[in-house]
């Protein structure tokens, strides 16, 4: 078989650009552990509320034992939902302490949204119908932005909010 010269060349470029993704892809999977969150679980999103971790007092951060925490959060056009404080406002920003081992539980009740924060491994598609969870360590100091990064509305680029992770 002939092969004329210049489309050998577009062969090898193919073939050399598809090796390159493969390896990219599992260097981030395998080296960066990124991996996508679980998709086990279902759950009504007009009522999420029948799973107990996504009740308004479970909502947000709670400590299990000393490192380790949960954070249920129920997001919606435009908000991450993370309970409320003592004096009954809207927690915006939470507090984890360094090291500690954290699962993140978030689950939607309309749209497709996403769970990014910001220069940590958490990086979830929040889909309506499962719940999307992920156990991460925070091993790194600094305040966070947990951001939605998948397009949801006109309200998009105002979902976020932070996490604060201290020594
Ligand atoms: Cu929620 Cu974009």
């Amino acid at each position: 078989m002939h092969l004329h010269k210049l489309e050998k060349w577009w062969l090898i470029l193919g073939v050399s650009a598809l090796i390159i993704f493969l390896i990219v892809l599992g260097f981030g999977a395998f080296y960066m552990g990124t991996h996508p969150q679980s998709h086990g679980l279902t759950i009504d999103p007009n009522n999420v509320e029948a799973n107990e971790a996504f009740q308004q007092e479970n909502l947000g951060l709670t400590k299990v034992d000393e490192d380790h925490y949960i954070v249920n959060v129920v997001a919606s056009a435009f908000n991450y939902d993370l309970g409320v404080d003592e004096d009954g406002n809207s927690v915006s920003h939470i507090k984890i302490p360094k090291g500690a081992s954290v699962l993140f539980q978030v689950v939607t009740t309309d749209v497709i949204h996403g769970f990014n924060i910001a220069g940590t491994n958490v990086n979830m598609m929040v889909e309506p119908g499962y719940v999307s969870s992920m156990e991460v360590q925070m091993n790194n100091v600094g305040e966070f932005t947990l951001l939605c990064n998948e397009y949801c509305g006109v309200g998009h680029h105002m979902m976020f909010t932070t996490v604060e992770v201290y020594e």
